[in-house]
This record gives C-alpha cells, sequence and structure tokens, in this order.
C-alpha cells in the first residue's frame, strides 16, 4: 500500500485496547493525528570512522527506510509530525543538513516539532556551535541565531505538544545520562495545569525512556548505561497531572508501558527507530500514528517498512 511500508493498528496496544474509527468524533472532542518518528541516525558513511562510530554502525540505519516513512505518513495525512531526536549518528553538519532536507515538506507546512536526542549533541564541537537548533530547531526550520528554546509548545485544537530537551552532552557520550532540569520540569507542570483548567489533553515528548519494560534485548544494553537521570520526576508528574502520552525514542524498538496517571494510566510510547535496518519486529523500521482528543489518546497505528 506504502511501497514496502505496511500498516498495523494497535500493535503497542495491551489486551484490550481498541482503536476508534475516524471520523465519528463529535466537533468538541476532534480528534487529533500525530505522527511519530524518531532515531534516523542519518550518516555518510564515507566519512567515518569518526566520533568513536566505524563505517559499519551506518549500516545499521539506512535513511531510504525513513524517507519511505515519511512519504506514507504524508500519504496517510496527520495533522503533526514529531521526531524525537537522535537524527544524526555523530552530530556531523552534512547529517544535520540531510535531516533537515528530509524533514523540509513538514516543516514548510507548519507541520513539525522536533527534539533533539543524545547522537546530536554527540561532540563538543556540535554543542558549542549550536548545530542542532541551526540546522533543525524546534520546528524544523533550524534557528539563526540558536538559544534555548524548549519547553516548545504546540498548540492542535484539543491537543497540546509540549516538546522537551532531554539531551545532554558528556565527555564520555555513550554513558551520559539525559536530563530534562528542574525548569523545564517545573514548566511542563505548569503547562499541564493550565491545558486541564482549559479542557485540553497534553502529549509530552522528548528523547530518553522513562521505563524499560523488562524484555529487554541483548543489543539495547547499551541504552541501558544513557537513561533519562530525572526519569522519576516524570513518573511523579503524570500521577499528579493529567497527562495524554509521553513519547520518545532513544530505545530502536517499540514498546508502550502504562503508568499510574492522575485520572487514569498514562501511555508511554516508544515508537523505536525510522530507519533501522532488523528483521525483529519490534526493531523494524517504523513510524506511529496516534489519535488524541481531548480526552485523551484514543488509538495508535503503526507503518511498519517491510510489513506486508
Ligand atoms: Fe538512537
Ligand atoms: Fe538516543
Amino acid at each position: 500500500m506504502y511501497g514496502r511500508v505496511g500498516r498495523t493498528t494497535c500493535l503497542t496496544e495491551p489486551k484490550g485496547a481498541v482503536s476508534i474509527p475516524r471520523p465519528a468524533a463529535p466537533k468538541e472532542h476532534a480528534i487529533v493525528r500525530i505522527g511519530h518518528i524518531s532515531d534516523l541516525h542519518l550518516a555518510d558513511r564515507g566519512r567515518y570512522p569518526r566520533n568513536g562510530f566505524s563505517a559499519r554502525d551506518c549500516d545499521r540505519h539506512s535513511a531510504k527506510l525513513a524517507k519511505g516513512l515519511l512519504d506514507a505518513l504524508r500519504e496517510v495525512g496527520v495533522d503533526h509530525l514529531v521526531v524525537t531526536g537522535d537524527l544524526t549518528l555523530s552530530a556531523e553538519t552534512r547529517e544535520f543538513e540531510r535531516a533537515a532536507d528530509m524533514l523540509r515538506w513538514w516543516a514548510e507546512a507548519g507541520k513539525l516539532t522536533v527534539v533533539p536526542g543524545n547522537h546530536d549533541v554527540w561532540t563538543a564541537d556540535a554543542v558549542d556551535t549550536g548545530r542542532f537548533l541551526r540546522a533543525i530547531g524546534p520546528d524544523g526550520k533550524g534557528m539563526r541565531r540558536p538559544v534555548p528554546t524548549y519547553p516548545h509548545v504546540v498548540p492542535l485544537g484539543d491537543v497540546v505538544l509540549v516538546a522537551l530537551d532531554s539531551a545532554r552532552f558528556g565527555e564520555v557520550p555513550h554513558q551520559t545520562a539525559g536530563r530534562l532540569g528542574a525548569d523545564q520540569l517545573r514548566s511542563a507542570r505548569e503547562l499541564c495545569r493550565q491545558h486541564q483548567k482549559a479542557g485540553k489533553a497534553t502529549v509530552l515528548a522528548f528523547h530518553h525512556h522513562v521505563v524499560l519494560p523488562p524484555e529487554r534485548v541483548p543489543s539495547d544494553a547499551l541504552v541501558a548505561r544513557m537513561p533519562l537521570a530525572d526519569a522519576d520526576q516524570v513518573i511523579r508528574l503524570v500521577a499528579e497531572l493529567p497527562v495524554a502520552a509521553v513519547l520518545h525514542g532513544h530505545r530502536h524498538c517499540t514498546f508502550r508501558v502504562d503508568v499510574p496517571g492522575a485520572t487514569h494510566p498514562t501511555p508511554i510510547l516508544c515508537t523505536g527507530s525510522a530507519s533501522r535496518v532488523a528483521d525483529e519486529p519490534v526493531r523494524r523500521a517504523r513510524a506511529s500514528i496516534y489519535d488524541f482528543d481531548a480526552g485523551g489518546l484514543r488509538g495508535v497505528e503503526a507503518l511498519v517498512s517491510g510489513a506486508t
């Protein structure tokens, strides 16, 4: 239906959850469709080894797969696309340029929100020159003068997307934790309160995982060394204030964990990588599509590369 991209419904839904048909919702509960991709890890193979990566590391991801999924998302039609980081392999200028090119249609349509991942702040040089913000930034259009800009708040009708930056530079990147920090967490809390009063659903998005499910795959062992240092604060936030969902990447497989929420369980959704070359179903390159309304998450679909 979409080249080699297949479409499945509710792959990550827990038993008993259902996807509601569209467009059945009344106007006051209009559905907002959010597409979600992550962890593209774009790289120019010929320029490696560098920054601790070999040329073979580049072979784990395919820009072609990511492009196929972006084309499929355009064909399906979503109201907005969120990209939860690791657009690049090691934050090289050319890698950011490729990511900007790939996402240009979405940025120009005003339908794009991007947060950086740990690979987008991989080198001191990339951080010092504000490479991610200059080339991409929160709306994909790049910033002439890079300034701290998160939380980035995107109103989408009855739903508000709050994008946060969890990427932190460290001298040993493979062992550097992500962190949202007290200021962003305070802002996120205040935004959740405001949106609750306004009758809107808040969706949080950032790069790092909050919870690792027990069914780990051995090749993900490295990711456990790069956790979100203040994940406990996120768990507390969603327990105290209504959050429709938390979207993230960082782990290159798809999973959903529901944690106790203020009004009902809050889904934490990892979409996996949009470019990963893999046969395991949970690791196959994919994009997720979520249906939200003012009451929360109503449905989940997946576009999966190579699925029939
Ligand atoms: Fe990644
Ligand atoms: Fe990551």
